[in-house]
């Protein structure tokens, strides 16, 4: 198989949703063309790019933003010589504000070209901790706080059709999302939502009786904020993004941010697994 023909994914995820999106994504086109899906590193080699005739990247929603090792990733970037077609989605709990507009921008200083983008609307990783688990269950009939769209399935399929369409033109049509005017109102409630995210950043920490020592954290933490400690792994705030991905897939519940969040449910493998079943087993 040539060049012409291979799709990369390109994903940052925190709790698993922006994974899976991939995953369901990849497995659409994975009759037509070689996909190959890799989580976004600090040590990704560029040059592997240049493998590939289209770029699909995938990030959560923070504050309306893509993540800042997303931003990181792509800034560092060394620009390609010749214009490479690229998709993005992000997902997010509610909406992603001009997160996708303002890494368009990024990507074209790159010359990648993003000729088509998706908002897939799922499970809040950060809300599902805060709210009661009783509330999220309540909150979810009516948003998506634990769940997608029934028609998420079909949203993705028909996005799949609009990147093979994409694949087989010669187009190199940039499209940009309109500015939403709007999000600049959030700037209150952002500020004062960072601050308490940065706040329960600080309290993150390990239940000790819960911890059965299996590492997981340090495997999964992609900003290496967890390290090896004498009886249980050990954590630094430093460079932590708040993914959520150590507390949402720590196995013993022994991550925590605050007490009560201790026996919330947590969004992990399993839970995506089970929404995978519900939402896209047809597909
Ligand atoms: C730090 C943080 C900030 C977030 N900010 C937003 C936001 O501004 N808008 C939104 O709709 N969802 C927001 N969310 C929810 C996530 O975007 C959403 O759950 C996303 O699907 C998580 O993807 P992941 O499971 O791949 O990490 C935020 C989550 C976190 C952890």
């Amino acid at each position: 198989m040539n060049t012409m023909n291979k799709i990369l994914i390109l994903y940052y995820s925190g709790s698993g949703s922006t994974r899976l999106i991939g995953e369901i994504l990849g497995k659409h086109l994975l009759n037509q063309y070689k996909v190959d899906i890799t989580e976004i590193t600090k040590n990704f080699n560029y040059n592997t790019i240049e493998d590939y005739s289209l770029i699909i990247l995938g990030f959560p929603s923070y504050h309306c933003e893509a993540p800042n090792p997303v931003i990181e990733f792509v800034s560092n970037m060394p620009a390609l010589n010749k214009r490479k077609k690229t998709y993005v989605y992000t997902t997010c709990g509610i909406y992603g504000g001009n997160g996708i507009r303002n890494l368009v921008k990024l990507l074209i200083t790159k010359n990648l070209v993003t000729i088509n983008y998706m908002v897939i609307t799922g499970p809040a990783s950060d809300g599902s901790l805060m709210f009661p688990t009783m509330m999220s269950k309540l909150l979810s009939r009516l948003t998506y706080v634990l769940r997608f769209h029934v028609t998420t399935g079909w949203k993705i399929k028909k996005n799949a059709a609009s990147i093979d369409k994409i694949m087989k033109s010669l187009d190199f049509q940039l499209n940009i999302p309109l500015y939403k005017w709007y999000v600049p109102l959030n700037n209150i409630a952002k500020y004062f939502g960072e601050n308490k995210y940065n706040e329960y950043k600080e309290n993150i920490h390990i239940i000790k009786d819960r911890c059965s020592n299996c590492k997981i954290c340090i495997k999964n933490c992609t900003s290496d904020c967890w390290s090896e400690g004498i009886y249980n792994p050990e954590f630094s705030s430093e460079h932590c993004e708040f993914c959520l991905k150590c507390i949402h897939h720590c196995p013993e519940k022994a991550i925590i941010f605050s007490d009560a969040m201790k026996d919330k449910m947590r969004l992990n493998r399993k839970f995506y697994k089970d929404l995978a079943r519900k939402y896209f087993s047809s597909d």
